[in-house]
């Protein structure tokens, strides 16, 4: 009975801790960047459940769908590397603001389980702005546009739809057609979500925010791939932005990866460019530079590469209406599947009676899982256990490639007297790799003939053996 009540109390206590879990150390890293909260989460965290981003605000919790996410100033998605990246507006709906300067947000994330048990891992931040706000913010983020500005006297938002005269429209009105509108102590801020109905153009305080919205919008161009560099194009003059384009005056443009602006030497060292003419500002990135990712896939048993950086600009410019705007973009881009055979490059020593093969070249993402020698499954304990020797190369570039060492004298290798003292070994390899995390299996085979003269000389039990 003392114990049954004991165990009740200890259990009470556990419960809420345990719902609160702990994760590994280094699971989520947590950031103040320029204008918004950043994190990022382990891949490993996310594997074998799903997640759920909750925004804890004064009147409630607000889970993140797309919708809401887009309109509140949300942004996460799943890199190339399968980690977890998460943004959050300093302006983002609940997020408290003390003057415009320093902004608080409380959030957890909610990891699913496969019996649907929610876990969660709540934070707090409280981040500051390191620089001043600029009379004029755009902002493009993957999933919505964001303008924000210093409070003119009177603002207004318009509601165009063809065939109908405009309209004056109030915030929440706005707020249900899916846009924000809200403003803060110094700021008015708009907020709108990409791919809104095509019928429908606001304008605010006389700026056409669909224009904008279809300058920037993300959804279809990723980017575009010549065969060694992958490049983003952008208008350098956002016209619906700049009304008398005489006025426009470039302050500075600047670029960077994953949401931060990176220094001259790193962009050299690199070999980023960062091209700028009349009309266009122009990124162009190497095919498999530093600061992107490598992913493989496989298609009809083909071996392919992606390539994706998340490319970011910063350019501020002054025009006839503002001082200084200051409009930055998240670009993530790609390249196309590119398919690329694997080799199989023949080091075997005839003299050391071993073949030696080399299967090359793969990315961190591929996994050798097992082959076949003339047909006969192994996996790689039972190669080992038979002298097979499997060694995993690493590049300096971080790619890899697998040697293979099997003994002529094998059981599995068939060898044939081919007459004048010479024998002939055949080694058939089928690899079976696999792709991580997806375990997308993928198959290449390898034949390696060798003859070995002088027979009787080195292998004299073996003709002994052949005479019978
Ligand atoms: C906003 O406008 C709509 C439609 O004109 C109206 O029904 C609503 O009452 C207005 N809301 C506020 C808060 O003024
Ligand atoms: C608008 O901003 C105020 C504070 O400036 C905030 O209390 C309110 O929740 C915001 N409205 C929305 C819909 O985000
Ligand atoms: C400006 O740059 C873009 C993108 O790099 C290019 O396509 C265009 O031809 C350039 N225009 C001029 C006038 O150089
Ligand atoms: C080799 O690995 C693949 C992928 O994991 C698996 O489906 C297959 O059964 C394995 N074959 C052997 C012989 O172990
Ligand atoms: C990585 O290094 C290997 C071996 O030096 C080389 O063959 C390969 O082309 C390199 N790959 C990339 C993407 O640079
Ligand atoms: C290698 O193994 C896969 C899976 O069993 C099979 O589909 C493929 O035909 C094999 N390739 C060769 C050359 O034997
Ligand atoms: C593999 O290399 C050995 C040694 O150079 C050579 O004797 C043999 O013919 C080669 N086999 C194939 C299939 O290329």
């Amino acid at each position: 009975m003392d114990f049954k009540l004991l165990l009740g109390v200890v259990l009470c206590m556990l419960l809420p801790l345990d719902a609160k879990a702990q994760a590994p150390p280094g699971t989520f890293v947590n950031e103040c960047r320029d204008r918004y909260f950043w994190m990022t989460t382990k891949s490993s965290f996310l594997i074998g459940g799903t997640f759920r981003f909750d925004i804890i605000g004064n009147d409630g919790i607000h889970s993140l769908d797309d919708a809401y996410s887009a309109s509140c100033g949300f942004t996460y998605s799943v890199n190339i590397p399968g980690d977890l990246i998460f943004r959050a507006s300093f302006l983002a709906c609940h997020v408290s603001s003390n003057s415009d300067s320093e902004f608080s947000l409380r959030f957890r994330i909610v990891r699913i389980d496969q019996f649907s048990r929610e876990t969660y891992y709540p934070f707090s931040m409280t981040c500051s702005t390191t620089k001043q706000w600029y009379p004029r913010e755009i902002v493009c983020e993957e999933n919505y546009m964001e303008a924000q500005e210093a409070i003119m006297s009177v603002w207004q938002v318009v509601f165009h739809k063809t065939g109908q005269p405009a309209k004056s429209m109030n915030a929440s009105l706005a707020q249900s057609w899916g846009y924000m509108i809200n403003s803060t102590s110094t700021r008015i801020l708009f907020r709108s979500p990409y791919n809104m109905p095509e019928s429908e153009m606001l304008t605010v305080n006389g700026i056409q925010v669909e224009a904008i919205r279809q300058l920037s919008s993300t959804s279809k161009d990723i980017g575009t791939f010549d065969g060694t560099h992958l490049a983003w194009v952008a208008p350098r003059v956002l016209t619906p932005l700049v009304l008398h384009i005489e006025k426009f005056q470039d302050k500075d443009i600047a670029m960077g990866v994953d949401g931060k602006l990176l220094d001259p030497a790193t962009i050299r060292r690199r070999n980023y460019e960062l091209k700028v003419n009349e009309t266009f500002v122009e990124i162009s990135v190497p095919y498999g530079a530093e600061g992107g990712y490598l992913k493989s896939r496989v298609l009809n048993n083909q071996y392919n590469r992606i390539y994706a950086i998340d490319l970011y600009l910063e350019h501020q410019w002054a025009d006839d209406l503002w001082e200084v705007t200051q409009h930055r973009s998240f670009k993530p881009v790609r390249t196309p599947s590119i398919a690329e055979t694997p080799f199989v490059v023949n080091n075997t020593i005839p003299a050391e009676k071993v073949f030696t093969v080399t299967l090359g070249i793969f990315n961190p993402d591929v996994e050798l899982k097992n082959f076949t020698i003339n047909g006969v499954p192994l996996t790689l304990p039972e190669a080992v256990n038979q002298g097979i020797v499997l060694t995993e190369v690493q590049h300096p570039n971080g790619t890899k490639s697998f040697v293979l060492k099997v003994p002529f004298t094998h059981p599995l290798i068939p060898q044939k007297y081919i007459g004048n003292g010479v024998r002939e070994f055949t080694l058939n390899i089928n690899y079976t790799l696999n792709i991580i995390p997806e375990n997308e299996p993928y198959f290449h085979p390898a034949t390696i003939v060798c003859q070995i003269k002088d027979v009787g000389k080195y292998w004299g039990w073996e003709v002994s053996l052949s005479a019978d």
